[in-house]
């Protein structure tokens, strides 16, 4: 006899997660006689910049259920979340939950679902930077600690995993959904020339990204950077797409005149396929994102990354990805290098394919959900 179909929702609240469930939302079509999915947004980020424009990228639908929790302290919007998330638990019944990341959305809807006994898949389980004062492992380390099913981006993940307990029939090496997003946009983001129209030279700018807490929360921290950033932009000029909690501290630390440096572009953060286009054409990249460090990996664009660890050891032993601990010695020294063009050279980490979601969505429904 045929089976009833299942149900699947899949989680989204924050800029990463977007482009981890787009993929896995178009491939899950193909089985949609055996499994209907559906996407939730928890409305940990909102706006059109930080949320409504990946929809429209990265042609997803309208999420079925939307959350609006916002912004608030980490117990307030971990706890907001559970509430309602565990509303639309019990609204729509599923028999499967999804969740990406290491957001503090992740981690709610992981943890709520597994109280009412619904099973949860984790895809990027078992990053580790090994750094609790990072909200991010501290959601890593939780998620993993009750989901079902990890899927894994690379070999580190999987070991992490491994010496926590899992046993090898819960970790499923899929590769990474984010890069799938980065094959599916690119040939439009290739058409756009963002850089050009923003008044930039193709391969002679420099894309920055910083919205670490332990970068951009503390004055003195914040205000190093910049005065780095200024030396660096005395020879190459800076795209700076703003994240809003850095925006907000800026202007709270009162640090917004460099804003004005003709070297230095500051803008709104930018749409995704707009964000691939300036990654694509820049000379190097200077981030703090972690999903920042893999898309340049792929697209063999140099990344400096100001951070002391990364839960994605890969993009540093294979990619084009090397870790500056944030001093201001440090960042100086790397910042010379940019400007010598002593840049490392990388490959691909292995199925990093743009087919990862394709093999979530064969796991899901041929696997786990039978
Ligand atoms: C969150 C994630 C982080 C991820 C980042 C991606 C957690 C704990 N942190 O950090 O892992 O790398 O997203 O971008 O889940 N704000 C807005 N508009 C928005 C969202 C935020 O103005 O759409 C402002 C608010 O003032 C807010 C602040 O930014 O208080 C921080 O937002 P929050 O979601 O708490 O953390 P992020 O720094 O965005
Ligand atoms: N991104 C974007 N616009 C921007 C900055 C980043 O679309 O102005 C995309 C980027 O391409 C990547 C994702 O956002 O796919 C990374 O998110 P973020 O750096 O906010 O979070 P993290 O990966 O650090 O958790």
């Amino acid at each position: 006899m045929r089976q009833a179909r299942k149900r699947m929702i899949s989680v989204v609240g924050a800029r990463p997660n977007y482009m981890k469930v787009a993929p896995i939302h178009r491939a899950m079509q193909a089985y949609s006689d055996r499994v209907e999915h559906l996407i939730v947004h928890t409305g940990q980020h909102y706006g059109a910049a930080m949320s409504d424009s990946f929809f429209r990228d990265l042609e997803m639908p309208a999420p079925t259920e939307f959350l609006g929790v916002g912004s608030g302290s980490h117990a307030e919007q971990t706890a907001k979340i559970m509430v309602g998330f565990e509303k639309v638990m019990l609204t729509h019944t599923p028999d499967a939950v999804l969740v990406v990341g290491d957001v503090n959305s992740t981690l709610a809807c992981a943890l709520t679902a597994a109280k009412l006994h619904i099973p949860v898949a984790h895809v990027e389980a078992g990053l580790r930077s090994g750094d609790k004062s990072m909200p991010e492992e501290i959601n890593r380390l939780a998620t993993d600690a009750i989901a079902d099913i990890g899927y894994i981006t690379e070999e580190s993940a999987a070991n992490f995993l491994r010496a926590e307990g899992w046993s090898e029939d819960r970790l499923v090496f899929v590769g990474n959904t984010m890069i799938d997003s980065l094959h599916y946009a690119l040939p439009t983001a290739r058409t756009l020339k963002t850089a050009q129209k923003l008044g930039l030279q193709a391969h002679d700018y420099i894309l920055c990204t910083l919205h670490r807490p332990s970068n951009v929360d503390s004055k003195e921290q914040l205000s190093m950077i910049i005065q780095e950033l200024l030396f660096l932009a005395e020879f190459t000029p800076i795209l700076l797409p703003l994240h809003p909690r850095t925006r907000k501290n800026i202007e709270a630390f009162g640090m917004t005149a460099f804003f004005h440096h003709p070297n230095i572009m500051v803008v709104e953060p930018l749409g995704y396929v707009e964000f691939l286009s300036v990654i694509d054409t820049a000379l190097a990249v200077v981030t703090d994102s972690g999903g920042v460090q893999e898309e340049t990996t792929v697209l063999g664009i140099p990344c400096i990354t100001l951070r002391p660890t990364t839960e994605r050891p890969i993009t540093c032993t294979v990619g084009t990805n090397e870790l500056v601990v944030p001093t201001q010695a440090n960042i100086h020294e790397a910042f010379e290098r940019i400007h010598a063009r002593a840049f490392k050279s990388g490959s691909i980490p292995p199925l990093w394919d743009g087919h990862s979601a394709e093999r979530i969505a064969e796991h899901c429904v041929g696997q786990w959900l039978v």
